[in-house]
């Protein structure tokens, strides 16, 4: 186990804590994934540090990583884009299997947002396959909406659970 920083950006009473990652904690943080999840995007450190820019990508750029009990159990990454004429795009979101439907996506979003909104940007898109009925049920339910088959959209900086459901 590698090392977590001092101070958790977010705690509450349940054991997971969300710390952001530099782009030395990249290989721990992909590492969380279950085998049949495949691996990570082997491009999201360069990604983190600005080596590698998605399509429509500006600078600022965050990852975020849950740890409970020293483990990393998932992570989040997101970036200030213009694609769509969005501001904000969140590029990855993954929980270990083992740990869904426990809010840990939920809080990782809450804490996104947080950073989003410190960068001024309140209308974020995300791509999430027409299949994928977990991701797209968990995005509808802090108030995402459908934006085409393979995006989704938050326009009001709504990315915290609230009266969406
Ligand atoms: C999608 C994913 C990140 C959700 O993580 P999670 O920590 O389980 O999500 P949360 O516990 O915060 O879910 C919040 C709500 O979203 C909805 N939701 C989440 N997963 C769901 C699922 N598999 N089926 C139906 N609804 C789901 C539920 O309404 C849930 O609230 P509830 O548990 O009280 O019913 C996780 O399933 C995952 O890593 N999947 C594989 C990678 C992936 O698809 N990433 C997204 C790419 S766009």
């Amino acid at each position: 186990m590698g090392h977590v920083h001092d101070s958790p950006l977010h705690e509450d009473v349940s054991p997971v804590s969300i710390y952001r990652a530099s782009p030395a904690d990249v290989q721990r943080v992909a590492a969380c994934r279950h085998p049949d999840d495949g691996v990570a995007d082997e491009r999201m450190r360069a990604y983190l540090e600005g080596r590698h820019d998605p399509h429509e990508a500006e600078g600022p750029r965050v990852m975020l990583y849950a740890v409970e009990s020293a483990v990393v159990v998932g992570y989040i990454a997101g970036h200030r884009t213009h694609r769509f004429g969005f501001e904000g795009e969140l590029q990855y979101l993954y929980v270990h299997p083992d740990r869904r439907r426990q809010r840990i996506a939920t809080r990782l979003i809450t804490q996104l947002a947080e950073w989003f909104s410190s960068e001024g940007i309140s209308r974020v898109c995300v791509n999430v396959a027409s299949d994928n009925s977990g991701a797209r049920d968990c995005y509808a339910k802090i108030g995402a909406q459908e934006f085409s088959t393979h995006w989704m959209c938050w326009e009001n900086g709504f990315m915290t659970p609230g009266p969406h459901g």
